[in-house]
């Protein structure tokens, strides 16, 4: 599939939701362009989330109507002392006060998390101007790790001519354990499924396919792969494999003979993060792929993270996706 015609399917299934986006980060045209944008194409609600008066000023030198968007400006918000008290009753166990949570649900980012925690907002974009730490510390607060899930990690969506896969941890986990690895993989298969439709079949990857080394990072991928089944038995997944028995239907067929994955996975676990992290690059910048992502997974609800470097048409794409994820 084309990135465009990919593109556009995410958006059109966004706008069959019609729900409401909250930018975080939006004291910078690009987050008002996206919310002018997500409005007028019907892709989702939008709201922003930051100093009014700077918002309106931002809008008006660039020439942009943002009549009919909402705008949380947390310094003089009505619901501070309501998120306060949510923020206090999650983070006092490890020994924030109430007034430091006062101070900190003024931080737009975590401002917009507790928007979406409290059910005003169904997705949040942040991390065109914070930085990826600061987006998912203030996600991790406010919304959450998801129920049944040990780990927040991220995947990417790789557009190839004639196929889409699904990466992951490209972008968080450096070194996780086969637990968190096992997660990963649920979280994925679960949100490619959402974000393309398509019945996602999992490899777990390695430099070993079924026994063929015998090693200590062999064992992790193993163990993963049987929490997987043990968790979510009625996910197609196989593992240990190697990339090529993952997706060449050949060689799929021979190295791991009546696997229901082998040759013709699309959800792709990479070991860990130096694997996950090349990896994606390579396809990207070898064999030409469109890379949407890192997409933020396994929270309670969605909030995405964006690379400092996104355009206003990267934070709609972003965004429509989180709300397929919602
Ligand atoms: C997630 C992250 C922000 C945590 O950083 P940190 O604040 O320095 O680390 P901490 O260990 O103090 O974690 C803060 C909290 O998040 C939790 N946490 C950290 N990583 C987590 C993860 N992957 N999943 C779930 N929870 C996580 C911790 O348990 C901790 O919870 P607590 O405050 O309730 O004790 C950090 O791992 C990070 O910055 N990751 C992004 C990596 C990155 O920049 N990648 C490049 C992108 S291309």
């Amino acid at each position: 599939m084309a990135a465009n015609l990919f593109i556009e399917t995410i958006r059109a299934k966004a706008s069959n939701k019609q729900l409401t986006v909250g930018f975080p980060d939006a004291e910078d045209i690009r987050s008002i362009e996206a919310a002018v944008i997500l409005q007028k194409e019907n892709i989702a609600r939008a709201v922003l989330i930051g100093n009014k008066i700077k918002i309106h000023n931002l809008s008006s030198d660039n020439g942009l109507n943002i009549d009919g968007i909402m705008i949380y400006d947390p310094s003089v918000s009505e619901h501070i002392q309501e998120f306060a008290h949510i923020l206090f009753e999650k983070r006092k166990s490890k020994g924030m006060t109430l007034i430091e949570a006062s101070i900190k649900v003024a931080d737009p980012l975590y401002y917009g998390g507790l928007l979406l925690e409290t059910g005003r907002i169904d997705a949040c974009v942040g991390g065109n101007i914070s930085s990826t730490g600061n987006v998912l510390r203030a996600a991790i607060h406010t919304v959450g790790v998801a129920e049944g899930i040990s780990v927040v990690s991220s995947y990417f969506i790789m557009i190839l001519p004639d196929k889409m896969f699904c990466f992951a941890d490209c972008a968080v986990n450096p070194d996780p354990n086969p637990e968190q690895l096992a997660d990963i993989a649920i979280s994925s298969a679960a949100n490619y499924q959402a974000v393309t439709g398509e019945q996602p079949k999992i490899a777990m990857l390695s430099f070993s396919t079924k026994g063929s080394a015998d090693h200590p990072h062999v064992d992790k991928v193993v163990s993963a792969t049987n929490i997987i089944k043990e968790k979510s038995p009625g996910l197609a997944v196989d593992g240990e494999l190697q990339l090529d028995a993952a997706i060449i239907k050949s060689i799929g067929e021979k190295k791991s003979p009546g696997s229901p994955v082998a040759g013709s996975a699309n959800v792709l676990i990479f070991p860990d993060l130096d694997a996950g992290n090349i990896g994606y690059k390579l396809t990207q910048r070898l064999a030409g792929a469109e890379a949407i992502g890192p997409i933020v997974q396994g929270l309670n609800k969605p909030y995405c993270d964006l690379s400092r470097g996104c355009s206003s048409a990267d934070m709609v794409n972003v965004a429509a996706i989180c709300t397929l994820m919602a």
